[in-house]
């Protein structure tokens, strides 16, 4: 058949590696313990045949990560063709460790950054780790949906007028829910005032290559572009891609930020998913038309479902991966999920107004039958609940703010534990996340408003989950005593 004889000159590089070195059943005298698989407890002996062969380290003819020349040079040339990069690079610690060594990369301490305020927590972590100064600026929201459109190119040239000494921005596109920025105008403002760009693009590792596909921080050139593979690609959890599209990255520079972000034993698992992803998305190009045609019809289809519907950004293209459902009438997204796993369909994410699901890059009819089957039940199943008490309002963050304090300054400053009624104005001693979609309410060393305490209590009571806010429980917050600051 015309389309198998293509998908077979896809090439492998890593993978062949690999799969050359098991069929030599080779005796392992390295590490690791587990020997190809070899040994193992009994109970688990279906896992560790499965995945131990392919399990290795840097062993001869295998390469090495964090100083390729082989294998795994070849297969990250391979992804930088695909893309169309100046250079491209495996991660094996997801966007987490790539946001990391890219902020690292481009800026260096003491820089003033803008920030668009609704990134992910590791945005923030890369923050702390490169000591950059950030300038938070709030992304606008779609009125009729809540949705976020991530930063508008107007408010960024806003923003560089009134920071001008800033060295870059760090972008989020598409969100967690599927909205993609305006990239091209966001990158040529950027570009324009002489700025860098970096784009925390963890859930688009799939739009540049497929241009039926919103346009990707690839493509609008971004500076360094950061994605997950595993999000919407067939990588393991943990597998990443860094893209880097200016002649002024220095690769060597970016390899050695990575290097010092990730483990100096990279799992061959992933970094041999990540070869497959880049060989998948490949194939999917040649089909990509096809393919688009039926996830839409899934979409249609999942539309037209009575009691619930798919909700779309009107003022931002989005990525047809993402289904956003509505829950029925009188009931909450977190209970629409339960009924949905009641089905055996597991969610991304729910939250009051909605239940978020990501679709398959695949073609596949049995399985879009078995998600449309599985919401069609869900939807007369989902439980009623008393709307009032439990939908927390969204918070609404400032325009543009810095921080109350430098990360120094809060490493050195003691803490106490307030009530939320009484941490206004306070400044945040901790970060408090809902997670997901892992975007923070309340940023450590951000003055706290009572708009962002009523969130994270109501969110709390609902029963909705959260990383930080050790003291919630006790209706608490800690925050740093004012006048220690360093
Ligand atoms: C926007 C965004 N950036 C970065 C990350 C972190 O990605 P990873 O899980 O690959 O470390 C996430 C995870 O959900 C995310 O939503």
């Amino acid at each position: 058949m015309a389309l198998s004889y293509k998908f077979d000159s896809v090439k492998y590089p890593l993978w062949e590696v690999l799969e050359r070195h098991r069929q030599k059943s080779p005796l392992s005298g390295h590490v690791p313990g587990h020997k190809n698989g070899d040994v193992f407890p009994e109970a688990m002996r279906s896992f560790y045949e499965a995945t131990g062969p392919w399990d290795v380290t840097e062993i001869s003819g295998l390469d090495d990560l964090h100083a390729p020349e082989g294998a795994i040079a070849e297969a990250e040339r391979a992804l930088s063709e695909l893309y169309g990069t100046q250079a491209s690079f495996f991660v094996v610690g997801g966007s987490s460790a790539g946001n990391c060594a890219a902020l690292y990369t481009l800026f260096s301490p003491g820089d003033q950054v803008i920030v668009q305020r609704d990134c992910h927590r590791s945005i923030l972590d890369a923050l702390v780790l490169s000591g950059v100064e950030p300038i938070f600026v709030a992304p606008a929201f779609e009125k009729e949906t809540g949705f976020s459109l991530g930063l508008l190119p107007e408010t960024l040239k806003q923003a560089f007028h009134e920071w001008p000494g800033a060295a870059g921005v760090i972008i989020t596109s598409p969100s967690y829910y599927g909205a993609v920025a305006d990239l091209k105008r966001i990158v040529a403002t950027a570009h324009g005032n002489g700025k860098k760009v970096i784009v925390d693009e963890a859930h688009g590792a799939h739009l540049a290559p497929l241009t039926s596909f919103p346009c990707s921080a690839v493509e609008a050139g971004a500076d360094i572009v950061v994605q997950s593979a595993h999000k919407t690609l067939p990588a393991l959890t943990m597998g990443a891609y860094v893209h880097v599209m200016s002649a002024s990255v220095k690769s060597e520079t970016l390899r050695e930020s990575l290097r010092l972000m990730q483990s100096s034993s990279p799992s061959y698992l992933i970094m041999a998913s990540l070869d497959g992803a880049r060989g998948y998305l490949h194939e999917q190009q040649m089909i990509e038309l096809t393919l688009f045609k039926f996830i839409k019809q899934v979409r249609h289809r999942l539309n037209a479902i009575e009691g619930t519907g798919i909700i779309v950004p009107k003022e931002a293209s989005y990525d047809p991966l993402k289904v956003v459902l509505s829950p029925p009438d009188q009931t909450t997204g977190w209970a629409f999920q339960q009924a949905l796993e009641e089905q055996g369909l597991y969610v991304e994410l729910s939250d009051p107004q909605l239940v978020l699901l990501t679709l398959p890059l695949k073609i596949d009819k049995d399985k879009a039958d078995r998600i449309i089957s599985a919401v069609t039940k869900a939807v007369k199943n989902t439980e009623q609940s008393e709307m009032d008490k439990l939908i927390p309002s969204a918070p609404v963050f400032p325009k543009m703010t810095s921080l109350a304090y430098t990360f120094a300054q809060m490493r050195q400053s003691s803490i106490v534990e307030v009530p939320l009624s009484q941490a206004d104005e306070a400044v945040a001693a901790e970060t408090i996340v809902p997670y997901p979609p892992g975007i923070p309410v309340i940023m450590q060393g951000e003055r706290c408003t009572m708009e962002q305490l009523k969130f994270v209590r109501s969110w709390k009571q609902a029963g909705g989950h959260l990383q930080g806010g050790t003291a919630l429980d006790a209706d608490c917050i800690l925050i740093y005593r004012e006048e220690e600051k360093g």
